[in-house]
């Protein structure tokens, strides 16, 4: 985020906080629950979302040379990614021309060559079949017409973005706007490093998961115990940018910020920017890195997801950095053994997730589908809710959902 930006939202969550307001949706909308249990949305998100639409597969240290790799396994389409020998990512259907075996297992590392188990056809790291035993025996066939199966890819921003469909396309900047793609040039994520992450299979819809990272009403009450300690719920900036959106979640740090000189002021220290990139990835710039959660669909009950959470460290910070969500008695630690303290912090953070929000969402979803409930609220303080749902349902040519008529609710 530019320095002219990052001072503007300061100021804006201070006279949020000021004078106790927040963001304002215009008014509530309700949201079926159909939403999170229909088989037959599920399927067409899993069509139109997460085959037909380019996806973030990680960022640009997840490859940090030439010779890495990582496969993923969340989507329908297993994919390998590699670092070719020229330094140029790449994204390959993880499927061997022969008989369909993935050619790659394992969850990263470094290989020249990509053996197939089964009869060890082999690839390198541009995908081409470089060797098959046997040759003279199995038959002759062009090599040339059977390297892996090469999905449309692209690096920018730090980003690594891949299209699961062959015939598809992938191009960053036309998918974040040019507003947002500046934003993130402005953050550097391609010199971040990798600091850990963690994966966790939920008993709830996707987009439950991503609803959780959608308002701060719930910090108070939910989190009373942790982040509350740190953030102040129910006070935030939200924009929308096209399909995405970013909200800017307030840290109580901000009030001794304040008082420092303007030119020292920075948005990590005061907030905590979230951002959605649509449809299932929630981005999220730290005082000392980033963490990025993607949501996946499972494959055949709307009401299961995984959330795969990865955390990332700025270079320039770590080791010098004060994280704003440590208590103070801690803040020694982050400069004396700062890698292994910020990992504690991120797997902290992405436990409350797990244990405090993704408890609350399995919950919703067995209301939703229970039939308990017919619709949710989402109310003027959540337009992240708002956006992210009228957002799905335009993609799925559904009919948005409408502000309600509050006479029409007695
Ligand atoms: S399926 Fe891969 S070598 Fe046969
Ligand atoms: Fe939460």
């Amino acid at each position: 985020m530019e320095r002219t930006e990052q001072l503007s939202q300061i100021k804006v969550l201070l006279s949020r906080l000021d004078s106790g307001t927040n963001v304002d949706a215009g008014g509530v909308r309700l949201n079926p629950t159909a939403s999170y249990t229909d088989s037959s949305i599920a399927d067409t998100e899993r069509d139109l979302f997460f085959h037909k639409h380019p996806q973030l597969l990680g960022l640009s240290c997840d490859l940090p040379e030439a010779g890495s790799f990582f496969t993923s396994n969340d989507l329908d389409t297993r994919i390998l990614a590699t670092r070719d020998d020229d330094g140029r990512f790449r994204a390959f259907v993880n499927a061997c021309r022969h008989r369909g075996v993935a050619v790659e297992e394992e969850e990263s590392g470094k290989k020249r060559r990509f053996v197939c188990p089964f009869h060890s056809w082999s690839y390198d790291s541009q995908g081409a079949l470089v060797g098959l035993p046997k040759e003279d025996q199995f038959g002759e066939i062009d090599k040339e017409c059977f390297g892996l199966i090469e999905l449309p890819a692209e690096e920018k921003y730090g980003f690594l973005f891949a299209n699961p469909d062959p015939s598809g396309t992938v191009d960053i900047d036309g998918l974040l706007g040019e507003e947002l793609s500046k934003e993130f040039d402005a953050w550097n994520f391609g010199t971040f490093g990798r600091l850990g992450g963690d994966r966790y299979e939920v008993e709830c819809n996707w987009k439950l998961a991503i609803d959780t990272f959608g308002e701060t009403y719930h910090f108070n009450s939910l989190h009373k115990e942790s982040l509350a300690n740190f953030f102040q719920g129910n006070v935030q900036c939200y924009d929308t940018y096209g399909q995405h959106h970013r909200m800017i979640l307030c840290k109580k740090a901000i009030q001794e910020m304040r008082e420092w000189p303007e030119d020292r002021w920075e948005i990590t220290v005061a907030g905590l920017p979230v951002y959605w990139i649509f449809p299932n990835n929630i981005v999220m710039p730290s005082d000392f890195g980033l963490y990025v959660v993607r949501a996946y669909p499972d494959k055949s009950n709307p009401g299961r997801h995984t959330s795969v959470i990865s955390f990332y460290v700025n270079g320039e910070k770590s080791g010098t950095a004060k994280s704003s969500t440590v208590p103070a008695d801690r803040q020694a630690l982050l400069e004396t053994a700062p890698l292994e303290v910020l990992s504690e912090v991120a797997q902290g953070f992405a436990a409350i997730i797990r244990d405090e929000d993704y408890v609350a969402s399995a919950s919703q979803q067995r209301s939703a589908e229970t039939g308990a409930l017919d619709h949710v609220i989402f109310g003027r303080n959540e337009p992240a809710l708002h956006h992210y749902h009228n957002t799905y349902r335009a993609a799925l040519g559904m009919d948005l959902l409408p502000l309600l008529d509050p006479t029409s609710m007695k």
